[in-house]
């Protein structure tokens, strides 16, 4: 199968990633079901496509006719069978969590046709952990998006033992048709190549922060005046969760074992307090906005 032909995309989970990776597919003219197990989620991402679209709309950046046609072939759905069914191209973006991973691949091989591509967007659980869970090894992948998903181009595609070259060219040349900018691992590897680069610097960002070096505010200056990034890596942390960060960290801990790789004494004060970054109102700086 070629990228011009995928019709139909499941995107399961209408979370921080699944929202706006499910918007990017139907922006892109493909026919979109977004799942989710809660009502909530998908209440949050549908009101979010219908600011989003008319916002493009206002500023010059889409045509109404494109953001009618757009909000027309995405759907949401609480319904993971109905969403998959006849889906060309899947892309998980659930929960990080790999017992909850597994038992979607092995339900969406059973409901997904002979043909469909089965990618993870798992930031760190390498498609390996659940390719086995399905009778379609050669066709699973990781496809990792970055947050936010609209907007960042890079794509990493990540090609398991059991990725068929076919499957890793299928996943880039999808990312192509969503405007994205894909990149291809060539092996599994804890991190991929963006957060084994990120993790570096946050976690010397912290060290800085926690010795009473420089505040946030000068850190994430620093980063986004000196290295020219668009975001310091404690804006950054608050953007996409702060619990999220504690989340892998003691997923990688209790994987490794090595003491290295626990949560930062911060992260884990955060964590505790419910101060996860712009999603709480409160993380490494406030968000007055977040209700
Ligand atoms: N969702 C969707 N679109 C958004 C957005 C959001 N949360 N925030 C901003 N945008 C869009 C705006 O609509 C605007 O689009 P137009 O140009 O079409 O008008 C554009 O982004 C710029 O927005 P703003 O002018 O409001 O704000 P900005 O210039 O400060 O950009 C930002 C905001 C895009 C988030 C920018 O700060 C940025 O690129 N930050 C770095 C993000 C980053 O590094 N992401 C990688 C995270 S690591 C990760 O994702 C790991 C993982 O495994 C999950």
């Amino acid at each position: 199968m070629k990228a011009e032909e995928i019709k139909r995309i499941a995107v399961v989970g209408a979370g921080n990633m699944g929202h706006q990776i499910s918007l990017a597919c139907a922006l892109a003219g493909i026919e979109t079901s977004c799942s989710d197990v809660s009502e909530v989620q998908l209440q949050k991402a549908k009101s979010f496509m219908q600011s989003y679209l008319p916002g493009k709309v206002a500023k010059g950046k889409l045509t109404e006719e494109a953001a009618r046609a757009a909000a027309a072939r995405l759907r949401f759905t609480a319904d993971l069978d109905e969403a998959a069914a006849g889906a060309d191209f899947v892309i998980e973006a659930a929960t990080e969590k790999l017992d909850l991973k597994k038992e979607i691949f092995r339900r969406l091989d059973r409901i997904c046709p002979p043909h469909a591509v089965l990618a993870t967007n798992s930031s760190f659980l390498v498609s390996s952990l659940v390719a086995g869970e399905t009778s379609r090894p050669a066709l699973v992948c990781n496809m990792h998006f970055f947050n936010p998903a609209l907007v960042m181009k890079c794509v990493e595609v990540v090609k398991g033992p059991h990725t068929a070259p076919e499957t890793a060219a299928l996943a880039m040349d999808l990312a192509r048709r969503l405007g994205k900018v894909p990149v291809l691992l060539h092996k599994e590897v804890y991190g991929f190549l963006v957060n084994r680069i990120l993790a570096r610097i946050t976690e010397e960002a912290l060290f800085l922060l926690e010795t009473g070096v420089a505040s946030a505010e000068d850190i994430d200056s620093a980063v986004e005046n000196a290295l020219g990034h668009p975001m310091g890596p404690l804006r950054l942390m608050d953007l996409t969760g702060i619990d999220l960060n504690y989340d892998i960290a003691m997923e990688r801990y209790r994987e490794t074992g090595d003491p290295a790789e626990k949560p930062s004494p911060t992260v884990v004060e955060k964590y505790a307090r419910g101060e996860w970054g712009r999603k709480t109102g409160r993380g490494f700086y406030t968000y007055p906005e977040t209700k």
